[in-house]
């Protein structure tokens, strides 16, 4: 076991997509190495862990160069629970508010990979074992609004599309690309304006109603799908918390300046999933409306997934909640929502054993680490949501290819539920 002792940890300010700080941490093992950074949330849930300490990015550096390194040195690097738990007991807090979730996730995962190097696996490999073969889709945001674009943009946060007709992962990825190609020149139809910006995914940003968007993107996918005889279905993620003004109790549509009631906006999501043909159908309502939710889930969930992302953020008793009344038919996994491996893992296993179908995650503002490929592998995941363009997305696409290839003769792509295949 000794080549996986850690000898060394080491962190370092590097920058997101955004240009915001973040942090990256180094692992060195007797005979392996990892290396892992932490993504940031625009639309962040209230109940996500505290990303940085009181002091910043530079304070959680200090943190893991001055007191996690210390501790961790001479642990072993494929104990991941004993490391988390390791991280929890530094932290002290309920929400990783000492330490960060930042430093802790990018710790957490840095270990993780510091382990598969050590023994010569891919990271997905180590996480997954031997028959973690299943390729997952890709969920990819075609055109954004609310706080990924500007003031004109959709109220809706983002636009989605899955090809669930893909025969590979390769193929999956060509449909994606076609599409958003393809809704960029219908945009101009609608915005006479547009210069082909694009927000923080990589989705077009366009001064365009919500209307406008699914009508483009309804109008893409039927194209893509009838030209090259595979299906792309379409997906949604309203971001509906950063609507939300609790004081009103209402969401706000800050396009139009109007108002919509609780009730107002179940109708408006159950009508729009039937005109549109929606299959995913992401943070319809606020963080804390289980009962929406639920209410939701019972009239369209056998058509389209009903999936939370705000409402859960990755943490095991709001799962349980949701659970319990039955409020979704599937879950953002996002591991830096709550700060280590171990406590997406043990996210994960609740949410798939509760029936719900598990979609692993990047943030709006990433980082050129694509560990969520290999998680996303790994752990099982159908789906994984990364965006369709930008560098930051596009190195997790490549990491698939990768993967998909390293699987050769084992792989098969991943099932999916009857909603996206009907
Ligand atoms: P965020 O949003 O990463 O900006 O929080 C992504 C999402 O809501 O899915
Ligand atoms: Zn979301």
């Amino acid at each position: 076991m000794a080549e996986t002792m850690i000898e060394d940890v080491y962190a370092r300010k590097i920058y997101d997509s955004r240009g915001g700080p973040t942090i990256e941490v180094e692992v060195v093992t007797v005979d392996g190495f990892g290396r892992a950074s932490a993504p940031a949330g625009a639309s962040t849930g209230v109940h996500e862990v505290v990303a940085f300490p009181k002091g910043g990015v530079d304070e959680a550096i200090k943190l893991v160069n001055e007191v996690v390194a210390e501790k961790l040195v001479g642990m072993d690097s494929t104990d991941q629970v004993a490391v988390d738990d390791l991280l929890h007991e530094i932290d002290g807090t309920e929400n990783f508010s000492r330490l960060g979730g930042a430093a802790a996730l990018a710790t957490s995962i840095a270990v993780a990979k510091a382990a598969a190097s050590s023994l010569g696996l891919p990271l997905f490999q180590y996480v997954g074992g031997t028959f973690a073969a299943e390729i997952p889709f890709p969920l990819g945001n075609v055109i954004g609004g609310g706080k990924h674009a500007g003031e004109r943009a959709p109220n809706i946060q983002e636009f989605l599309v899955i090809p669930v007709g893909a025969r590979s992962y390769g193929e999956a990825l060509e449909l994606c690309f076609r599409v958003h190609r393809e809704v960029g020149r219908i945009i101009g139809k609608f915005d006479k304006s547009f210069a082909g910006g694009r927000g923080d995914e990589g989705a077009w940003a366009a001064n365009i109603s919500d209307e406008e968007a699914f009508q483009a993107l309804s109008e893409a996918c039927h194209n893509v799908s009838n030209e090259l005889g595979r299906k792309v279905v379409l997906g949604v993620d309203f971001a509906a918390s950063s609507m939300w003004i609790p004081e009103e109790r209402a969401y706000l549509l800050r396009r139009e300046g109007r108002r919509r009631a609780r009730e107002e906006q179940i109708n408006y999501v159950i009508e729009v999933a039937e005109r549109y043909d929606l299959r995913y159908i992401e943070d319809p309502l606020q963080e804390e409306d289980f009962e929406g939710f639920s209410l939701l889930t019972k009239s369209i969930g056998h058509r389209a997934l009903i999936c939370g992302d705000d409402i859960f953020t990755t943490n095991v008793a709001r799962i349980r909640q949701g659970l319990e009344i039955k409020a979704a038919n599937a879950i953002i996994i996002k591991p830096n929502q709550v700060g280590t491996l171990t406590d997406a893992y043990k996210a994960l296993r609740i949410a798939r054993t509760g029936g719900l179908m598990p979609v692993m995650s990047h943030r709006s503002g990433e980082t050129e680490d694509a560990f969520i490929s290999h998680l996303a592998v790994g752990l099982r995941c159908p789906v994984i949501k990364t965006g369709v363009l930008g560098g930051e997305r596009i190195v997790k696409h490549n990491e698939l290819i990768r993967i998909e290839e390293m699987l050769e003769n084992v792989k098969c792509m991943a099932e999916l539920p009857p909603q996206l295949t009907r």
